[in-house]
Order: C-alpha cells, then structure tokens, then sequence
C-alpha cells in the first residue's frame, strides 16, 4: 500500500459500504444475502454481479472481476491507487493522513513507552497487596470483585507518593511524560495519579497503553484518566474490548455500558460480549470499530434522564452505520443505578431481563419523539416531524432510510393522524378543499383498507381530513379503494400544479424568463392527466 497508512485504507473500508460505492455507478438488487447487478466490467444483459456488504467486496461470476472499494474505484474510474484512495475520502467525508512511514527513533520510542507503562502498571498491581494498599483491595473487594478478577483486569493501586516519579528516576524525562504518568512541576516531577485505584487501559493487542483511576476518599473528580498520548487515544479506545472481542463475535452483538467498572462486573457475570467508552462520551470511532465485527449493538443506559439524553446521543452517532441487516437496541437500567448495582443487588437474571427487554432503535426513536413533543398540536407535530427527519437523514443506506420514512409515515397517520379521531379540538378544522363525499369515502377506505390506507400514509395526512365520524358501507373492495386514492392524488396534484401555472403566467407576463418552468409545469400536467385518464378507464 505504497505512501498509504494501512490504517486510513482500512478506516476507508469502514466507513463507506460497498453497496453505496458499487450502487453509485451500478443499480443494484437485493436477493438473499448479496446484492446484484449488471457486471460494469463486462457486457451482459442478465446481472451476474455480486457485492456483498457484510464481507465489503464484489464478485462477477461472468467475467471473474474481484475485489473491494479500492479496487472498483480504481477500476471503473480508470484512476491509479492514490486517485481513487483520494475519491473515496472524499465520499467519506475524511481527510487523507499524511503518509509518514515510523522512523527507528519513534519505533523506539514506542517500544520505551510500552515498556514504562507496562512496568507501572506491575508496580501498582503490587502495590494493592501491599498495607499502603489495604484501603484500595478493600474497597475493590467490596464493591464484588473476586481476586481472579483483580487478576485478570490487572487492578492497582497508585499511592500517594511520587511513585513512578520515584522508581524512574534514571529514565529521561521526556520519555516519562509522553505516557502521560508523569508531570512537570515547580519542584521537578510528580505523579498524576496519586492515591487511585488503578484500571490499566488495554490496546486491541492486550497491550497497557493508559490508565483510569478512581478516587477512595470521595474526592472530585470521580475518575481521572491518562490525557491522549502518542499511542492511546481516548476517542478510539474502547474498554473492555481486548478481552470482549471474541466474545462479541461470538453472541454475534456487543452490549456498551458507560462505567468500565460495569463494563468488567458484565463481563465476569455472563455479558463477555460488553464494552464501555472511556469516559462518558460515546464517538463515531468507538462505533466504526465494533461494527468491524458486527453491527449489532445493545446500548445500555440509566433509566433517569441524563441516560435518556445520552441514548438520544448514541442514536445520532449510529444512524450512519446502520444496514439492513443491523439490530440495535437500547435498554435502560431501572431499579438501580447502573449494571453494576443490577448485578450486584438482582443477579445475573435480572440484568439478562434488562436486556432482553430493550427497545429496537425504531420504537426508542418514535417513543422519544412522542415524549418530547406536544404531538397533539399542528406544531408540536410540525417540530416532531422536523426531529424525526433529521435523525432518519442520517441513515446513509438509501433502501434502509426509505424503509424507516415509510414506517414513520404510517406510525404518523395512525397515531397523530387517524386516531385524532376522540380529541375534540380538531372537530372544527376547516375543510375547504375536501368535499364532505370525499371525506366519507376516506373514512371508509381507511377503517376497511387500513393497509390500503397506511400506504398513502403521508398523502392522506396531508388532506386534513377530520376523521371523526362515520361512513355508511359503500361498493369498494381494496383495489378500488387504492384507484379511488391514487386518482386523488392525482386531481390534488393538478389542482397545485394549474395554481402553480397561474402563478408563474402571471410573472411571465411581468417580464420574468420562466419558459423553462412553464414548459416543465405544462409537460407535468400532460402526464398527470394521461395518467388519470388511464386510471380511471381501468
Ligand atoms: P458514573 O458516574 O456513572 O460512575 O460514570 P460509575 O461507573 O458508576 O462509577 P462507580 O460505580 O461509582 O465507580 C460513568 C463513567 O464515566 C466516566 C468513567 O469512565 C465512569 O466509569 N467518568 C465518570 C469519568 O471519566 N470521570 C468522572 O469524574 C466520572
Ligand atoms: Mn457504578
């Protein structure tokens, strides 16, 4: 991957779909697990072309092309390796890295920073069997963990001293402050973490790359972590991951929790499968990563409403990576505090209900719509709508996005919309346009032919019809029900465009050059007529 990190190629892959990038020069087709096309590197006529999302290439079973976005972007663009690696940054909206092979001096460098960090991390694992430790091993002790797990999450203790200012005395300075356990003071070096207990922070490799401490005497802030360093990045860590991954494999899902302290006692009571971000902020990066494996993900909240923000929160950040095959879910911890306490006070049962319980992001988006606003108003459904669109723009595969707008759309007319039926405020919306045998037959239509009904979701509320009241039974089966609608829709979209027609007529003769729009207003109500004149003699 020549003047190429291989981690910008492979964040690349992450980023964007396959299915978008082939989709974009060649309509593609669902059919059981991939989708098909016609092949664009050989002729043919019958799609012989698959690409598969999942994996992130295609393959043609005529011609025997193969490959991945790189490749078909290479390939159908006639561009080299670095072109096509620069179109589909930009597709993904990434800035290309600059390319900087590791000298030797920073393949030392890291090699010294794992060595310090990793010996530290030794150093306060010894230190919490200690007596200046006591405090920290009860205190771990009581909050349920078992000396395996002690073990294996390699807890410490850092005392309150300048221990690690201390023990590396002879190691240069710089050197220890690029791991971030060490700062600069008026008085020469000091320890960052001082009289914390210890969560090493692992890298994918299990490798020690920072550490989370928490505080014993109730002091604020509660936890302190390692600032970014050269080699850990908060924003695209994840804990809890090294030793979750085969796990999140496996259950073929990951469970995010928010303290890693849940994130272990999950993980050691039958959840090996969860995770947490470090801190509390959730990013893009964490969710790129896990979705590597599968994107399947269980969030897990606190029940109150800064976990309800947080849920909102995670949504926007998801919505992106969202596929057709995705299931993601939100549940939310009630009767505790947080897993932990869940765990800890209900067992392993209680917590598995918890999760078993969660919410699919489509009713947790529709839910949170409905709770927020005043839905039984023009306005507070004006805005939910506005609220609802923004988060289903966000969903970049197109088919799934259409399917989520379709969904919300009946959701609308049947609760915001049919079912306005007993609030008695709107029996006096005014109807000018709607004739009151029009509004009988959409009574009929839409209590006989729900389905029929839940299809023109959109157009139907649009009309605002008053539904309160009843129809007599008329001649219709569903297929006229449907003519009777789409033929509706139809004169309704003549009557805009001839009031349109009007209105650009009346500025033409003003002076303003709107030939093209009259010629394209005059081509749009031929078809329209055509088409309701076929209708109607069908
Ligand atoms: P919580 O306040 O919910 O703490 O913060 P917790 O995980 O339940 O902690 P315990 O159980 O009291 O020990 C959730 C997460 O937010 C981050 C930590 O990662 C914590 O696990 N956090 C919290 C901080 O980084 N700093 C803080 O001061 C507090
Ligand atoms: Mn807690």
């Amino acid at each position: 991957m020549a003047g190429y990190d291989r981690n910008f190629t492979d964040e690349l892959r992450t980023r964007l779909s396959i299915v978008d990038v082939v989709g974009r020069r060649v309509p593609l087709v669902k059919k059981g697990q991939n989708y098909w096309g016609c092949c664009p590197f050989h002729n043919e006529k019958t799609p012989s072309f698959s690409v598969n999302e999942e994996k992130g290439f295609y393959h043609c079973f005529g011609c025997g092309e193969h490959g991945d976005i790189i490749s078909f972007t290479m390939k159908s663009n006639n561009m080299d390796f670095k072109e096509a690696i620069k179109e589909l940054a930009n597709q993904a909206g990434l800035k290309i890295p600059e390319y900087k092979p590791k000298s030797s001096e920073q393949v030392a460098r890291e090699e010294t920073y794992f060595q310090i960090v990793e010996d530290a991390s030794k150093i306060y694992q010894q230190k919490l069997f200690e007596p200046e430790g006591k405090v920290a091993l009860d205190y771990i002790h009581r909050r349920g963990f078992s000396d395996d797990m002690i073990k294996k999450y390699r807890l410490g203790y850092a005392p309150k001293n300048n221990l690690i200012a201390n023990k590396f005395v002879n190691v240069k300075q710089d050197k220890l402050l690029s791991t971030g356990l060490c700062r600069r003071g008026e008085y020469g070096m000091y320890d960052f973490f001082r009289d914390k207990l210890m969560f090493p922070i692992f890298n994918m490799h299990g490798q020690v790359v920072a550490f989370s401490g928490r505080s014993l005497d109730g002091s604020e802030p509660k936890y302190i972590n390692t600032s970014d360093t050269e080699l850990f990045h908060k924003r695209k860590t994840i804990f809890g991951l090294n030793f979750a991954r085969d796990a999140i494999h496996r259950a073929n899902r990951s469970i995010i929790v928010e303290g890693q302290i849940d994130a272990i006692q999950m993980q050691s009571n039958g959840f090996p499968e969860t995770v947490a971000p470090l801190g509390t902020a959730l990013t893009e990066d964490h969710i790129a990563i896990l979705c590597k494996s599968n994107r399947n993900i269980i969030f897990c909240f606190d029940g109150d409403s800064a976990g309800q923000k947080a849920a909102v929160r995670a949504c926007d950040i998801v919505m992106p990576f969202l596929r057709d095959n995705s299931d993601v879910k939100f549940a939310f911890v009630t009767g505790g505090k947080d897993p932990d306490e869940i765990l800890k006070n209900s067992g392993t049962d209680a917590m598995r209900k918890i999760i078993d319980e969660s919410t699919p992001l489509v009713d947790f988006l529709w839910e949170i719509t409905n709770e927020t606003f005043l839905v039984s108003t023009p306005g507070g459904r004006t805005q939910a709508e506005k609220f609802l669109k923004q988060k289903t723009d966000k969903i970049t595969d197109v088919a799934l996005r259409a399917e989520y707008e379709q969904e919300y759309n009946s959701r609308k007319f049947n609760s915001w919309h049919k079912w306005k039926k007993s609030d008695k405020k709107n029996i006096n919306i005014e109807l000018p346009e709607i004739d009151s045998i029009t509004q009988k037959t959409l009574i009929f239509i839409t209590d006989k032919f729900p389905e029929v009904a839940e299809r023109y979701a959109e157009f139907l509320a649009s009309l605002n019809i008053n539904f309160d009241g009843t129809a007599p039974e008329m001649n219709l089966d569903a297929k006229a029900a449907e003519k009777y609608i789409v033929s509706l829709k139809l004169q309704k979209y003549l009557e805009k465009l001839n009031a349109e027609k009007k209105d650009v007529m009346a500025r033409l003769l003003a002076g303003e050059d709107l030939q093209e729009k009259i010629n394209f207003i005059n081509s749009e109500i031929a078809r329209a007529t055509e088409n309701l004149e076929t209708l109607i003699s069908i």
